[in-house]
């Protein structure tokens, strides 16, 4: 069941507390400013005060945050989106490190001192490459599930004094799924015991055929700690997705997938969001998951404020009233009332889905016992 609290009813209608309680009162409901009182109390109140009630629908909120198809003619070239994947150990994160410590000169404002879960770089080609460095496969799935599929590029990392592991297959399993095309990363061939044929004929039996087993996947030797293969891997990956031809419209409202976020203590809550449609820009109104807010401002994987981020830009977003969840997806909405009336939907809508899981999970119980 729908309830709000008296607090925030009167500030809904704008009116004082104190006359709202009172007029609770005069219908015979006793409650205090943080006292719930149910929907149909609350329609009562606000027709008294001369206010209309509206409930908010799921149709409510797909009329505010529309998914619009884009056309032809608005749609411009964006960077790839790249996810790392493999076994625990192949050297994910090393490598991650080593394209960014070998990308960023020294002079670029201060390196990159600041971890925002997800960075660019140029290759010296000149094109541009969007690296996420969080999504475990747990991540990418749940993610996925959530409808914000954000990888259009998986590197699959794979050791070559080690091969084929569990979670290498499970990451080619991941990839399929989602339909991503997927770049071999044969890593730590500096190493004495590196096999590589070893892994690449592994690789066959999951039907990976990489191009040096004359099939049509990528494969580059690398080593994160020499920096070989490096240039090489970025070139593969510029490459595969000028393939993609990836495009999105930059004039639209923003929309984007939050990689990460927590409560910072001096900044309160930070997202790390990247934009997959539209332009981002300060003072921007948005809901993003059950929380909604402001754009106070933005930075970029370098720590700058900048002022705004188009699609497949990476940057911390701050003016949250809230902590949001990683796999949420950011709308830019019209007003802060729309923002605000969505968030608490949606808030409402897992109150009532964890109230009813618990009751069947119960009933489980007692049937269980029975
Ligand atoms: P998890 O996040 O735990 O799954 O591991 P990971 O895949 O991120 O691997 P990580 O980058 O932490 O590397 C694991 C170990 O392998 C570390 O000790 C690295 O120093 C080492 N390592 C990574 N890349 C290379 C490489 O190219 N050559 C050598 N010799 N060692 C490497
Ligand atoms: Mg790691």
């Amino acid at each position: 069941p729908e309830t709000i609290t008296v607090a925030e009813l009167a500030n809904r209608m704008a009116e004082r507390v104190g006359d709202v309680v009172k007029a609770l009162m005069q219908n015979g409901v006793m409650a205090t400013q943080n006292q719930t009182i149910d929907a149909d109390t609350a329609e009562l109140i606000i027709e008294e005060f001369g206010h209309r009630m509206t409930r908010v629908s799921d149709a409510d909120v797909e009329d505010v945050i529309k998914e619009v198809e884009d056309a032809p003619e608005d749609l411009l070239p964006r960077p790839p989106v790249i996810t790392i994947m493999g076994h625990v150990d192949h050297g994910k994160t090393s490598l991650l490190d080593a394209i960014r410590d070998a990308k960023v000169t020294a002079g670029e404002a201060g390196g990159i001192t600041q971890h925002i879960g997800a960075y660019q770089v140029q290759t010296d080609s000149g094109a541009t490459l969007s690296f996420l460095d969080t999504p475990g496969h747990a991540a990418f799935t749940s993610m996925r599930s959530r409808g914000a599929q954000v990888t259009d590029i998986v590197v699959l990392v794979v050791a070559a004094d080690d091969a084929v592991m569990p979670q290498t297959v499970e990451a080619i399993n991941h990839a399929k799924a989602a339909g991503v095309p997927m770049i071999v990363a044969i890593n730590k061939i500096d190493k004495p015991e590196a096999n590589p044929t070893k892994v690449r004929t592994d690789l066959l039996q999951h039907e990976i055929v990489v191009e040096e087993m004359s099939g049509d996947v990528q494969d580059v030797e690398v080593s994160a700690h020499t920096g070989q293969g490096l240039d090489e891997l970025l070139e593969a990956i510029a490459l595969q997705a000028e393939i993609l031809e990836l495009k999105a419209n930059p004039n639209r409202a923003a929309q984007g997938a939050v990689i990460e976020a927590q409560l910072d203590v001096g900044r309160g809550p930070v997202a790390t969001v990247l934009v997959q449609h539209g332009t981002l820009r300060r003072g921007d109104i948005f809901v993003v998951g059950e929380q909604y807010g402001k754009v106070r401002a933005l930075i970029n994987d370098k720590g700058e404020r900048v002022e705004e981020a188009g699609p497949s830009v990476p940057v911390e977003v701050l003016g949250l009233n809230g902590t949001p969840e990683a796999g949420d997806v950011l709308n830019v909405v019209e007003t802060e009332g729309q923002a605000r009336e969505i968030a608490e939907y949606r808030q409402q809508a897992a109150k009532d889905k964890r109230a009813a899981a618990g009751a069947a999970t119960s009933l489980d119980q007692l049937l269980a016992k029975a």
